[in-house]
């Protein structure tokens, strides 16, 4: 089964076991409010993967002017994503649609912060970064928050199948096209379960 089908057979459960039971939502929350704007600032945002949101809800919350463009190539997943931005009442921030990371889409747009949860893992890194990296203001910002090269982030990586990367490989990957590491986020001690899988970076583009 590939990773669309497993996604799809998931996107029922998805937000309540893997965003809320581990973890996944604290450890969003916590990268992005380590993100360099301020509160009021009004940015423009790509969810690049976005899933049923995570990210998204996660940069308004912290950000509430943030105008957010949000694809995924899982429609169930963004159908999940749509509903609650409807509930939530947040048409007017967030705008979905259905892309590929691999490829270029029509929005002929620059923005000032692009996020990647957990989506690199399931691709060519270099090809994805190539193809984002056209869509971010110089002096933007890139936060990928992904998963860790561990033992348990390859035990993890092994039954979604998906890649981890080491260090090394995701700066050098990200400073091939023009984005510089200016921060490396790992999670506190207090969120020590999803701190043993996740990990995120912060790219400045140059
Ligand atoms: C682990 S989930 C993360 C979703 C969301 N970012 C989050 O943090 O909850 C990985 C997501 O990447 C998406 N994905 C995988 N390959 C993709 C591609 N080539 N283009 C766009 N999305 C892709 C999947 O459909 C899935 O929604």
């Amino acid at each position: 089964m590939n990773s669309q089908k497993r996604y799809s057979l998931f996107a029922k459960f998805y937000d309540v076991i893997i965003l809320r039971l581990f973890g996944y939502e604290i450890a969003a929350n916590y990268f992005v409010e380590q993100l360099p704007f301020n509160t009021n600032d009004k940015i423009d945002v790509l969810d690049a993967g976005a899933g049923t949101g995570l990210y998204s809800f996660a940069i308004l919350k912290r950000f509430p002017n943030a105008k957010i463009e949000a694809f995924d190539l899982n429609e169930e997943l963004l159908a999940k994503f749509r509903i609650k931005v409807r509930q939530k009442e947040l048409s007017n921030s967030i705008n979905i649609f259905i892309g590929d990371i691999l490829s270029p889409f029509s929005q002929n747009k620059q923005f000032d912060l692009i996020i990647t949860g957990g989506v690199l893992e399931h691709v060519d890194i270099n090809k994805a970064i190539k193809n984002l990296s056209q869509y971010i203001k110089t002096g933007g910002y890139f936060l990928n928050a992904g998963v860790k090269n561990n033992l348990i982030g390859k035990t993890v990586g092994g039954i979604w199948h998906i890649h981890t990367f080491s260090k090394e490989k995701v700066i050098s990957a990200f400073l091939s096209y023009n984005l510089s590491a200016v921060k490396y986020l790992l999670l506190p001690g207090k969120y020590f379960f999803i701190g043993l899988v996740k990990e995120a970076y912060i790219f400045k583009k140059l």
